[in-house]
């Protein structure tokens, strides 16, 4: 297995641009399975979740080619409307191809997602929204089918903002007959960039951003071209590392509107950020003050943000509160933290960090890709050396990370384990 190894201490500066959103393009890959042409995505990562949803699209039928980050998605051919559990174990994600399928061939079958170390993750707003278009659902033996010999319009009220679901419903109503209308709809900055990629492919869609979405039914879809939204977990990611290394950063291809809780609540620290139209300018001078923060979903502080926000009151003058409103069990790089000398205790959904003035490098193991982000993120600044496991989660969701982070002066090295353990 590969780890990091990193000598904490130097301050990170110079420019680092952001590579295409993760959650974006694994919503806008299984959207092109609706299209009965060929889609052109430019700005795709490389990460291992994309090579897993090209697995996803290419066990259906789908031809992939992928070269830097541009990809086609020839969709012309679909021959199953299976995803096997092998595959929706691998990741969550692959969940998003029921949306797709279903409108596009009135069925679908796949395994059940299963949860994860943040949470059990179920998927029944998923299922109560295709209901409510008149899909027949059945989950037996670890799957979930359904069936619908007619998708009609309707009226979803989601009992929270899903982003998943909100995700899938929208896909499904695109080939529905007649409008259906989305309340309580999710308004993540990926969920305008997927109506904005339905639209280009001739859906009628539109209040994606806000909390209520409308799908006018179309018949089909056709070729589209797409350019995916920059990664703003990765952007809060790097604003984090400059600050915390007192470093001078320049964060490019950034839409600073896609991450404003974070932006503030980093200058409510003390840390110094400059808009300069899409880049920023991240710089911190002086000791970064405690301060509290409840994850929320958008616009409120995003939950994958929660880790990384951790790691910086770790290291801040006083206490900062944080409260996990979204995932049941989103704190296990707690006690990672610890073993490099941090002072959090946890009660529940709330951690109380204590600010210690220096963090000491350990081996720690990344629990899921944010944890893992975090823990590097820690072992930038702590005093000596630090090792971290598990760089499977951390090469889910950020591409090239130790090659930008060298760019910027960081003293890291990706190496094989030598017991292979
Ligand atoms: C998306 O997951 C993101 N993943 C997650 O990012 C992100 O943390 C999450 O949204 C919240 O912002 C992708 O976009 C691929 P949800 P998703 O449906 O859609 C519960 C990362 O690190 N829930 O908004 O699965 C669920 O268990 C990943 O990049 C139900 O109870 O999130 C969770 O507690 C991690 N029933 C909460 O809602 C359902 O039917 C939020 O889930 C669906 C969800």
């Amino acid at each position: 297995m590969e780890k990091y190894v990193i000598i904490g201490g130097n301050r990170l500066s110079g420019k680092v641009r952001l590579s295409g959103g993760k959650n974006a393009v694994l919503t806008i890959l299984p959207a092109c399975l609706m299209s009965k042409g060929v889609c052109t995505l430019y700005d795709v990562p490389r990460l291992s979740d994309v090579f897993v949803m090209i697995e996803v699209l290419e066990r259906l039928g789908a031809k992939v080619e992928f070269y830097g980050n541009k990809m086609t998605v020839d969709a012309s051919q679909i021959v199953s409307i299976e995803v096997s559990e092998h595959l929706t174990r691998m990741m969550r994600a692959s969940n998003l191809v029921m949306g797709p399928i279903l409108s596009r061939f009135r069925e679908v079958k796949v395994a059940y997602p299963g949860g994860c170390s943040i949470g059990s993750r179920p998927m029944d707003q998923h299922l109560r929204g295709m209901k409510a278009l008149g899909a027949h659902v059945t989950e037996r033996y670890g799957y979930i089918e359904a069936q619908a010999t007619k998708l009609a319009g309707a009226e979803i009220c989601l009992d929270f903002p899903s982003v998943g679901a909100t995700e899938n419903l929208m896909m499904t109503a695109t080939l529905a007959d007649g409008v259906t209308i989305l309340r309580n709809a999710a308004r993540e900055p990926e969920i305008v960039d997927l109506q904005c990629f339905l639209n280009n492919m001739g859906a009628r869609i539109k209040g994606a951003g806000t909390d209520v979405i409308k799908i006018d039914g179309v018949k089909e879809l056709n070729s589209a071209e797409h350019s995916i939204i920059p990664d703003r977990v990765e952007a809060g990611t790097f604003i984090i590392i400059a600050a915390l290394t007192k470093g001078d950063v320049v964060i490019e291809n950034i839409i600073p509107e896609h991450l404003e809780a974070v932006i503030a609540k980093v200058r409510e620290a003390g840390v110094e950020i400059l808009e300069l139209n899409n880049n920023l300018r991240v710089t911190c001078r002086k000791q970064i003050r405690g301060v509290d923060i409840k994850t929320m979903p958008f616009p409120g502080f995003p939950t994958d943000m929660q880790a990384q926000l951790m790691a910086m009151l770790a290291v801040s003058e006083g206490t900062g509160v944080i409260t996990e409103t979204i995932f049941e069990n989103r704190y296990k790089h707690v006690d990672e933290f610890r073993r490099m000398g941090a002072d959090i205790r946890v009660e529940g959904h709330v951690a109380i960090v204590k600010g210690v003035k220096k963090l000491s490098g350990a081996y720690v193991e990344a629990s899921d890709l944010r944890a893992g982000a975090a823990l590097v993120t820690a072992g930038l600044i702590a005093e000596g050396v630090s090792v971290i496991g598990n760089l499977q989660h951390i090469d889910r969701g950020y591409e090239g990370l130790e090659s930008k982070l060298r760019d910027l002066g960081a003293d890291i090295i990706r190496v094989e384990d030598i017991n292979g353990k």
